[in-house]
This record gives C-alpha cells, structure tokens and sequence, in this order.
C-alpha cells in the first residue's frame, strides 16, 4: 500500500541529497578556511559615491558586505590590488562575477570570489568602476598579526590624545563611519559616536559648498528664543576648498556683529567674543577630516562633552535628553572688517533650513537609510569664467583627490 509512497518519499530524498551533493561541488567544497584573512572584518574607506559599509571575509573563497551604501556606478566591480597607490591599483582586476549594478541602501549580501582568485593575492580589495577607472571606495586586508584590533573593535585602543590619528577609535575606523546617525531633513543629516569624554560628530548634507552646516546644542534654561546661548559648531569649506570647523556661541538672532567697543553679538564664534584665544581655551571644536564628494560635503570634528570653556560651551550631559539645534545657510567669507567664515542668516522653513529636536546621545540611532544623493554632483569641478579673460590653471595638493585619478571630463571653450 505505502510503496508508492515509499517511492515518492524515496525520490524526495534523491532530489534533496541531490540538490545537497550540487551546492556543495560547487566552490563550496573546496572552500576551506585556512587562508590568515578569514575572520578580517574592516569598514569600507569611502572615495566616491558615498560608499560606506563593512566588509567580512568568511572563508578562502567569499566575503560578505554588510550595511553597504553606494550611489550606482557605470561597470562596477569587486576588484583586487596590491596596493592602494594609482598605479597599483589600476594594474588590478576583477575579483568575482558580481556586479554593483544598482544604488545600495543599508544592503548586506554574500559574494563568491572567482575561481583564480585567492585572497593572498588581494592585498586591497575596491569598490572598482571599469568605465571610468576609479576607485569608489576600499579595504586595506590584514591578516590580523598585524591590525588586532579590527577582530574585537572593542577593545580598540583609546586615541592617544595629540597625534594626528586622534578622533579615528583604532586603525580601521575610517573617518566617514560612526555608530548612529539620525536625518536632521531630507539634504541633512547628523552621525555621531561617543569616545570616553568626547563626541565625534559629522555633519554631512547635500548642499552647495559655499554652504555651512551648523548643529550643537541649545541653553537647557533658553525660553522660546531657543537659539539664544546655544554652542554650536559650524562647518564648510573654505574658498580654496578646505574643509573648517569653527566653536560659536549665540547671543542674539543676527549675524555676528562688532561693536565699536569691540563687544560682540549674534552667531559670533568663540574667540571673537574673547578678543583672541591664544591658549586653546574657548575654541574647543577640533577637525578631524573633511570631504567634499558627489556634491555632499562631509566634515568630522571632535568637541569634549564638557568643556574646560565654561563661558561659551554648554556642558553635555551623554546620559540625558538634551535639545540641539541644527541650521544649513550661505557662509559669508572672511573680509577686512570681518576676518570670519561667517554664517548668514538660514532663513526658511523650518525642518529643511534650521531646526530643533531632543537628542539622547547616549541612544543607539541609525535613521539614515542609503547615501545621501545629491540632484549637482559635480559642482565642485566646474569654474566660470568669463570670455576672454585668462584662466589661470595652477598645480598643487589635489583637494578633492582622487577625482577619481583625473577630472572626468575638461572643456575649455
Ligand atoms: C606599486 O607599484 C609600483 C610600480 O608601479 C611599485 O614600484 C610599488 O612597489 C608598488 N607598491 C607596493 C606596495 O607594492
Ligand atoms: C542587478 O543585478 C542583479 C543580479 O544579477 C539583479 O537581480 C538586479 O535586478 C539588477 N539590478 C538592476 C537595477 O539592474
Ligand atoms: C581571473 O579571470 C578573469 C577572467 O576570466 C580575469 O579577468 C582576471 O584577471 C583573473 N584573475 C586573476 C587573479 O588571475
Ligand atoms: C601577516 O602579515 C604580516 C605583515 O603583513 C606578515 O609579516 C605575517 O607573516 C603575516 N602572517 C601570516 C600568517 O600570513
Ligand atoms: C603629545 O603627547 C605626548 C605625551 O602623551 C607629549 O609628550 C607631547 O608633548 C604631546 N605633543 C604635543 C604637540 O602636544
Ligand atoms: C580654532 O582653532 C583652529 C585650529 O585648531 C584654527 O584653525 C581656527 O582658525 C580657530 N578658529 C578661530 C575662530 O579662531
Ligand atoms: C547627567 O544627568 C544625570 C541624570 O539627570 C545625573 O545623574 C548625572 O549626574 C549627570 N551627569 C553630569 C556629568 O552632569
Ligand atoms: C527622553 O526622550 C525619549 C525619546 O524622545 C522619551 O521616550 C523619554 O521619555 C525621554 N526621557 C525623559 C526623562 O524625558
Ligand atoms: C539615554 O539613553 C541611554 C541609553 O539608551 C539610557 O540609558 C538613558 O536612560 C537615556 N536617558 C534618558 C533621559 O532617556
Ligand atoms: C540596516 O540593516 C541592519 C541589518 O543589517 C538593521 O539592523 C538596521 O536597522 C538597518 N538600518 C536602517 C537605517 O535601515
């Protein structure tokens, strides 16, 4: 009676063992875990297309991507090098047959790589655009002996107070990475982490780059004037396109002001109420990195929770609800009277141009869901100028380096 069934069941079993003995003559059998690399986790460093993400590898013949964000590319590839220098990595090549064919949000997948290639040969694995030959974005591999602390990120070492690495929690934290983010608007957003006595924030938002991005945090005592002794930092790009930072402190709702006595009023930074700071005292915002990428400007800085500035920085208490302040607006730049990167006025409305909310910096917080895209991309390459006068082209340090080697595309008319 149950023969038939015994059959179907029996051929049930074939299929399954099947399907079983297929998934793993595939490379998965000759995948063992033997390579020094399996293990290694480390965060993507972004060059272009706001790629952030983590990358994991788990055996001799796959990684996994994970969190991963990128603004879609022409060809782009997983692609091997020896190095992370121009050359050395254009002399790469393509590690798997999986294509980032699309725009990625918050996306975490698993990646085989192809049948030649091994991770001994991988020393820096990219994010690889074929069409315009540059590099979106990379992990430099080790193979642990060397860089422990990417296997137990929390028992990174603290930053050693003063030298140039202070801000990054370890080797492999990458500046444009943090562990919460919240949308502050639509071209706006705040990411944060916290390091013993101090936050790291960055400010990261689709403007222009003549635009600042303030954020900081109000008076707990303001009344509805919600903005009067708030301490803020403000942040942008100078006109030669360096990334800045800058300690303010507000005391009325107007530009920054000098009286003929040299007081001080409005949004007026630090140092400027004090006549000067020779010591360090009230300009407590520090730099950490900047960028300006796909029409996004990016700047990390680092601030003390409580500072040894009393007078113009409001102490911040990690544990508590605390109101901060946010505005996006057009940086006025220094002139004689006026030796400030100032900001103007943000005007309206609120909740694309300024606004307020309650921030636990304590809480974990992801909101912001895939990169930031930005309608101009390119603003930053392009230069106006008018007919017939010279346009002067100079060499010097590549600000916005790589880009991605060169310029995509130079039109003199
Ligand atoms: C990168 O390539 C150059 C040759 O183009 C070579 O001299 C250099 O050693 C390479 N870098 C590393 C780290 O292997
Ligand atoms: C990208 O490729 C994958 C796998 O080949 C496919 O499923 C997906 O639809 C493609 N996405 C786009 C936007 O073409
Ligand atoms: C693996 O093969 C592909 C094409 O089949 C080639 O493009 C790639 O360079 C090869 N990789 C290595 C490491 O030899
Ligand atoms: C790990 O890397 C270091 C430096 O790159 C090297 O000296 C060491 O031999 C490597 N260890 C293994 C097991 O491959
Ligand atoms: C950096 O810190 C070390 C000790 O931690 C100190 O000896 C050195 O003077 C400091 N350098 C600067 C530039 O402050
Ligand atoms: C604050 O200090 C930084 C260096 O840490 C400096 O570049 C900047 O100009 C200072 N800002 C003001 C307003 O003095
Ligand atoms: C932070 O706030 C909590 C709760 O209000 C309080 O217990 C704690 O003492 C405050 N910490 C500081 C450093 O002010
Ligand atoms: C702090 O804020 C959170 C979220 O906004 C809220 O749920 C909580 O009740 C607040 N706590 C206090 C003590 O106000
Ligand atoms: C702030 O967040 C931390 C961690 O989630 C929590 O322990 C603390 O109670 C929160 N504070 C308030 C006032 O809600
Ligand atoms: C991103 O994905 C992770 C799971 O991989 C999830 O925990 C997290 O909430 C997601 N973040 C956002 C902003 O959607």
């Amino acid at each position: 009676m149950n023969y038939n069934l015994l059959i179907i069941l029996g051929y049930g079993f074939l299929l399954f063992s099947n399907f079983f003995f297929v998934s793993n003559a595939d490379p998965g059998q000759s995948c063992p875990n033997t390579s020094p690399f399996v293990g290694f986790k480390s965060e993507f460093t972004m060059v272009q297309h706001q790629v952030r993400g983590f990358l994991t590898i788990t055996d001799d013949c796959s990684f996994r991507i994970s969190q991963f964000d990128m603004l879609s590319g022409s060809d782009v590839h997983f692609w091997g090098s020896i190095a992370p220098d121009f050359d050395n990595l254009t002399k790469g090549f393509i590690v798997s047959d999986y294509k980032l064919n699309e725009t990625y949000k918050n996306a975490s997948f698993s990646v085989k790589l192809s049948q030649n290639a091994t991770w001994d040969q991988i020393q820096v694995l990219s994010i690889w655009d074929l069409l315009t030959e540059s590099d979106f974005g990379h992990v430099i591999l080790s193979n642990g002996s060397d860089l422990a602390p990417a296997l137990s990120p929390n028992l990174a070492p603290a930053p050693s107070g003063n030298d140039s690495e202070e801000g990054k929690s370890g080797p492999f934290r990458v500046p444009t990475m943090f562990d919460n983010c919240k949308v502050l608007s639509n071209d706006y957003r705040i990411r944060w982490s916290l390091d013993g006595d101090f936050i790291d924030i960055g400010l990261e938002a689709a403007i222009n780059i003549q635009n600042y991005m303030a954020f900081g945090w109000a008076n707990p005592n303001a009344n509805s004037e919600i903005m009067i002794g708030g301490d803020v930092a403000v942040a942008g790009f100078s006109e030669e396109g360096m990334p800045f930072v800058d300690d303010f402190f507000i005391t009325r709702y107007s530009e920054c002001t000098i009286d003929k006595d040299g007081s001080a009023h409005g949004v007026c930074p630090d140092t400027i109420y004090e006549g000067s700071d020779p010591v360090g005292l009230v300009n407590n915002t520090k730099l950490i990195y900047g960028h300006r990428r796909d029409g996004v400007s990016f700047i990390r800085y680092r601030r003390p929770l409580v500072s040894v500035d009393t007078k113009y920085d409001l102490p911040v208490n990690y544990t508590e609800n605390m109101t901060v302040i946010w505005a996006l607006g057009l940086m006025r730049p220094p002139d004689t009277i006026r030796p400030y990167y100032l900001p103007q006025n943000h005007g309206g409305p609120m909740s694309v141009t300024y606004g307020h909310l309650v921030l636990n910096v304590s809480d974990q917080v992801n909101e912001c869901l895939g990169p930031l895209d930005a309608a101009d991309k390119e603003d930053q390459d392009l230069i106006i100028a008018d007919a017939n006068k010279p346009l002067v082209v100079t060499t010097g340090p590549a600000i916005h380096y790589p880009n991605p080697p060169n310029p995509s595309k130079v039109y003199v008319h």
